[in-house]
């Protein structure tokens, strides 16, 4: 019997490192960033009505995934390789990296404590995030063709 039990934590365990995927999650987690800041672009363009609570929806997804980058757990040493986008600098500058972590979630709680009230108010934070996402990929993220 304790030999059975042995044999199956053992299994759950090994499962548990085979499921943890962290460029799967952190992908996962880029793509609702995509789809949150497409949301307010829809807005930003006019292309949807302003509606205040899809808008704080938006950047609350927003702050939250940037409270959910945890860099040591989503970019652990090794995981430049594979299918990932992710640029090696991250592993370079991992303080460099950390600190546009940082200003992402300060920035995006910014956001969520003072909503954007109008279209022109949306545009205005929309472009101050944006260079959160352009100015980190910029850097730590490798273009692919
Ligand atoms: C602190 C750095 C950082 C910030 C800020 C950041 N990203 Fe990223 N993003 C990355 C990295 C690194 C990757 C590559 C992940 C991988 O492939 O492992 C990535 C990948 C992505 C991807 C591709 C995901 C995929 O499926 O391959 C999208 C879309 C994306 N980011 C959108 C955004 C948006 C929109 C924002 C801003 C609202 C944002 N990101 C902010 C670092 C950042």
């Amino acid at each position: 019997m304790r030999k059975l039990i042995l044999a199956i934590s053992a299994l759950a365990l090994a499962g548990t490192a085979a499921f943890a995927d962290p460029i799967a999650d952190r992908k996962a987690l880029m793509k609702a960033n995509g789809k949150a800041a497409g949301q307010l672009g829809a807005i930003a363009k006019g292309e949807q009505p302003f509606d205040a609570a899809a808008v704080l929806a938006a950047l609350t997804t927003l702050s939250e995934d940037a409270a959910k980058m945890d860099v040591a757990a989503l970019f652990p040493a090794g995981t430049d390789q594979g299918d990932t986008t992710a640029s090696p600098k991250i592993w370079e500058d991992m303080a460099g990296f950390q600190a546009k972590v940082d200003k992402f979630k300060a920035d995006t709680a910014a956001a969520v404590a003072a909503p954007p009230q109008d279209v022109e108010a949306v545009k205005a934070t929309l472009g101050a995030l944006g260079q959160n996402c352009g100015g980190c990929h910029e850097t730590f993220r490798i273009k692919k063709s």
